[in-house]
Order: structure tokens, then C-alpha cells, then sequence
């Protein structure tokens, strides 16, 4: 078991591929659609991605695996081939959302600070997902700064979830994506690069501390965190540099090397702020663990727009992706850069 772990792990962050979040749940997939205009129904939800996952190029040379939502791990596409079998052919591990979702966290901050829920009946969930294909999971959990937040309550929370799902995970045989999302959007985002650092540096550790109290074998996971950035709402932005150094440091100091990779999300960076961060971090070079991509904003923005909703715009849509997975790809390599973006 500790061995089949290890080796999925290692394939979600093979050089040059990284991971696709497609796990929006039924609210914010709506969001995503009302950003474009379209209605979001069963058939419009698997329109989208069948098209995602059908987009060869992009899946085949640079996505290790897809995250996929409980919808979606069930759903076949319009010929009726299950979803799952067409990302399998095209070499990526299905992987599926365990949590259900940040709720406020009771006490004295319950408007702002959240707690991931879902561990309740998570074993049986696990096991069903696992004969539905899923070999691997994710579970996020989130962490708001103000100037007063995040509290010790609500890390140490969050931290402690995360290491109980981790550990359910392995036992069910499915590496566990370990996902501390210190946030850089939203109504509370005006911190500075240096004070996103001193929080993710402090949840980073808890969770790992959590992690081994809980016996959670760190070859047989990924972990998936923020950049160390500033707010998005701060007047004093970093540059892609800073944010490279900084967020290399904090890595450094907090995650041990026995981790086989680190798969960031996007959290809110443009699509190509978000590539050439991680073009940067892997440039500095000398890292114990791998480093890749898992995003989902910063992969499908630009697919989604050119998609569109119409199917005559399919093609176009599998294009804008190829593209961002293409340059995501060169980025987990530390290879991209602005020309190549803009020749492609
Ligand atoms: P973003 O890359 O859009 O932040 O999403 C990644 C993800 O899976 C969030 O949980």
C-alpha cells in the first residue's frame, strides 16, 4: 500500500505535468457560468468538461491528473463514454473532492474564520470513490488574514481536519492532496507579501505537526498551498521575484523533504501571473520536492471564455487550455517565458 501511494504521487508531479482542478462544486461552477453568460444544468456542467478532458494535447503532455467533483466522477459523456475513462486514456489519474465545503468555524469570529466540514462518513465515501476510479483526493481548507486573524483556534481546526482526512485517505489507498489555502482574495485581502508569510509559515507547520501526529506518510502525499503573495486588495504589491523567494523560503522552512511535490493553486493570480510565479520558483532551483501547478482558475479562465457555451466554439475552447496547460507545463520546468507565451 505505502509503495502504490508513493508511486501516484510521484506521477501527479512527473516533470513537466501538474494537476487540473475541475472540482468547482455546483455553486461556484455556476458563478464561473454566469461569467459567461451561461445557465448551468447538468448537460451544460458536462458540456464543459467533456470538453477539457477531450483536449488531447493539453491532457496527454501536461495534466498528471484531474480533480473532479462527486457530479462529475458519475457522469458519461455525450456518447456515453463515462468521463473517467476518457481522462483515463488520455494518461491522467482521476482524483475526487472529499470536503464538504468551509463553514463558519463557532466562536467569536464565526463571521469571518471557517472550518472545512466532511469528515463524517468519510471512510465509506472514500471507499466508494476509490471503485468509481479515484486515486487520489483533495481537501481545502481555508485561512482568512485580517490584522487581528487568523486565531490559533482556527488553524489549529483546520490543521487537524486536514490530518484526519490525510490518514483515511492512505487507508483507502488514495493519496491525499493536503490543500492549507492561505487567502489572497476576497473582502479581507489587504495584508502585505511579508504578513501572508508569517501566516502560511504558521499554518504550514501545524499542519505538518498535525500530519505526524496523525501518521500520515509524507511520501504517499502532495501538498497543495498558496504563494506567499500579497492581498489582492494591497497597495503595496510584490513583484513575480519576491513572491518566488518568498514563497521558497517559507517551503523551505516548513515542508520536509520526504514530500515527493508541492502542487499550488492559483487562489486568484491572473492566468499568466500564476505561470510565471511558479516559472520563477522553480528557477531558484535546488528544491527537495517537485513543484507544479494544480490549478483551477488559472488553467480554465481562458477556455471557459473562449468556449463560451456553444458547441461550435469547442474547438477554440480546447485551444485557450492546451495553451495554459502548455505554459503551465514549461513553468513546473522553470522554462517559460514571455516570448514563449506570446509565439504560441
Ligand atoms: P484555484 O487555482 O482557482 O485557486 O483553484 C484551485 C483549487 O482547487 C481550489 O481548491
Amino acid at each position: 500500500m505505502k509503495q502504490e501511494l508513493s508511486k501516484i504521487a510521484q506521477a501527479l508531479v512527473a516533470p513537466g505535468k501538474g494537476i487540473l482542478a475541475a472540482d468547482e462544486s455546483s455553486g461556484t461552477i455556476k458563478k464561473r457560468f454566469d461569467s459567461i453568460g451561461v445557465t448551468s444544468t447538468e448537460d451544460t456542467r458536462r458540456d464543459y468538461r467533456e470538453m477539457l478532458f477531450r483536449a488531447s494535447e493539453g491532457m496527454k503532455n501536461c495534466v498528471s491528473g484531474v480533480i473532479l467533483y462527486d457530479e462529475t466522477i458519475r457522469q458519461k459523456a455525450k456518447d456515453g463514454t463515462p468521463l473517467v475513462d476518457i481522462m483515463k486514456a488520455a494518461g491522467s489519474i482521476p482524483g475526487i473532492k472529499v470536503d464538504e465545503g468551509a463553514k463558519p468555524l463557532a466562536g467569536p469570529h464565526s463571521e469571518i474564520e471557517k472550518v472545512t466540514e466532511g469528515l463524517d462518513g468519510l471512510r465509506e465515501r472514500l471507499a466508494e470513490y476509490h471503485k468509481l476510479g479515484a486515486r487520489f483526493a483533495k481537501w481545502r481548507a481555508v485561512i482568512t488574514i485580517t490584522d487581528s486573524l487568523p486565531s490559533w483556534n482556527c488553524i489549529k481546526a483546520n490543521a487537524h481536519a486536514l490530518a484526519r482526512y490525510a490518514a483515511l485517505c492512505q487507508e483507502a489507498g488514495i493519496v491525499p492532496i493536503v490543500e492549507p489555502e492561505v487567502l489572497m482574495d476576497g473582502a479581507h485581502s489587504s495584508h502585505t507579501i511579508e504578513r501572508c508569510y508569517e501566516v502560511t509559515e504558521w499554518t504550514q507547520r501545524t499542519v505538518f505537526r498535525e500530519l505526524y501526529d496523525a501518521r500520515v506518510e509524507l511520501e504517499g502525499m502532495v501538498l497543495k498551498p498558496n504563494m506567499v503573495i500579497a492581498g489582492q486588495k494591497c497597495p503595496q504589491q510584490a513583484s513575480a521575484q519576491q513572491v518566488a523567494e518568498l514563497t521558497v523560503k517559507c517551503l523551505k522552512s516548513t515542508v520536509p523533504s520526504a514530500v515527493p511535490g508541492i502542487a499550488f493553486l492559483s487562489g486568484g493570480q491572473s492566468d499568466e501571473q500564476a505561470t510565471e510565479n511558479l516559472s520563477l520558483i522553480n528557477q531558484i532551483g535546488d528544491l527537495p520536492w517537485r513543484v507544479t501547478f494544480s490549478y483551477g482558475r488559472a488553467l480554465q479562465a481562458a477556455a471557459l471564455k473562449a468556449w463560451g457555451g456553444k458547441s461550435e466554439n469547442v474547438a477554440a475552447g480546447q485551444r485557450a487550455f492546451t495553451h495554459r496547460a502548455r505554459m503551465n507545463s514549461l513553468a513546473a520546468l522553470g522554462k517559460w517565458s514571455q516570448q514563449l507565451e506570446k509565439a504560441a
